[in-house]
């Protein structure tokens, strides 16, 4: 049986501890200014020693529960998106159900760098459609931090810690989905473009392998603006509206340059593009449900409005999604106050 979905709840965790560009200048050799003007990044959050990609994915998923005012019970599959899991095995998304007490479930993971969560939303939005489960819960989360290069400049400045979630359930009878499109894509071809090593890759030479995120930036940018300017002009024509109708574009916080060429391409005004990324980085597969979280909360988005999510990064994978915003009645508060008092405390 096909049922509509929607999101029904929100939520996001990002780490006290946060790292400035100024900090950043005390490590290499960059300055404030250069980050700012090439990325649009201020400062970035840093996990703590006990934190990971689980702890803080479960901190998110909990808050998003409360929005959706739904027990762990509610729960029957539970998808992360993450490219730096906790170990190799068991899934992250399995850790993150254990935390929340959450029994008698799948859970699993997904990783798709920083389009995983988009690819985890849309996996889950599946399983609702058709019956197979009734909520899921659905996860970005990443501890960048460990797999950064600290001594390579290029590369340091860009990432940050954090987690985001949201709860996807079956729409009340008769009401619209939220998904009205998605596209997702890959191109395993460069793959070498952005990477890091893990403790099972190939290592013919016997060589130490560092598992450190490795970029040819300037060609990812190129390849960013191309493919996230393409999936977001199909996923609009998909959904049968035109650019006029998003009311908000939540794309992934990569670099604010990217962001902009992205949207004059496809020829979305500046202010209908949420960014946060001057406060967090590039949290990969967190940027999208940590920005939907804070967005939702600042009462950007209104039940009716469609909204249009759009993810790039390491495969390379990228990816495009229209939903139409249905509204977390009393949720988004206690996302919101959640998420506040995170903000207020660090
Ligand atoms: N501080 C000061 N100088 C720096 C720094 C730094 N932090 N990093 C690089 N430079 C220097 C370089 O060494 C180079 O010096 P040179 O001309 O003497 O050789 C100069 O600045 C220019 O370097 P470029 O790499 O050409 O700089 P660019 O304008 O391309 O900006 C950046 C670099 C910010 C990495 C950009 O290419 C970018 O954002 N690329 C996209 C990467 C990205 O977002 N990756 C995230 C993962 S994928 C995704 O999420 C989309």
């Amino acid at each position: 049986m096909q049922q509509a979905t929607r999101i029904s709840g929100v939520g996001a965790y990002l780490p006290e501890r946060r790292l400035t560009n100024a900090d950043l200048a005390q490590m290499v050799e960059t300055s404030d200014d250069w980050i700012v003007e090439r990325s649009g990044i201020r400062e970035r959050r840093i996990a703590a020693d006990n934190e990971s990609s689980s702890t803080m994915g479960a901190e998110a998923a909990r808050r998003a529960l409360t929005s959706a005012a739904l027990e762990p019970a509610d729960i029957d599959i539970v998808i992360a998106g993450t490219c730096t899991p906790d170990g190799m095995f068991p899934a992250t998304a399995t850790r993150i159900q254990d935390a929340l007490g959450i029994s008698d479930a799948a859970a699993f993971d997904v990783n798709a760098a920083c389009t995983g969560f988009l690819v985890a939303l849309s996996t889950a939005s599946q399983f609702v459609e058709s019956g197979n489960a009734h909520r899921a819960l659905v996860v970005g989360t990443e501890t960048l931090s460990r797999i950064v290069d600290w001594t390579d400049r290029a590369t340091c400045v860009l990432f940050g810690d954090g987690a985001g979630a949201v709860v996807v359930e079956a729409a009340p009878d008769g009401r619209p989905g939220a998904v009205k499109s998605f596209l997702l894509r890959s191109d395993g071809s460069h793959a070498g473009l952005l990477y890091a090593h893990g403790p099972a890759s190939p290592n013919p030479n016997g060589d130490p392998l560092q598992a450190l995120i490795v970029m040819d930036g300037r060609n990812i940018f190129r390849q960013a603006v191309t493919a996230m300017s393409g999936a977001a002009r199909q996923a609009i024509t998909d959904a049968g509206i035109t650019i006029d109708d998003i009311a908000l574009c939540i794309p992934h916080q990569a670099n604010l340059r990217i962001l902009k060429a992205t949207a004059r391409n496809v020829g979305l005004p500046e202010e209908r593009v949420y960014v946060n990324l001057d406060r967090y980085g590039n949290t990969s597969s967190a940027t999208i449900p940590i920005a939907l979280t804070e967005a939702a909360t600042e009462g950007r988005l209104s039940p009716g409005d469609h909204v249009l999510l759009v993810a790039f990064g390491g495969g390379l994978s990228w990816g495009a999604m229209v939903m139409e915003w249905s509204g977390i009645d009393t949720l988004g508060r206690a996302a919101t106050a959640d998420l506040r008092s995170t903000a207020a405390s660090s």
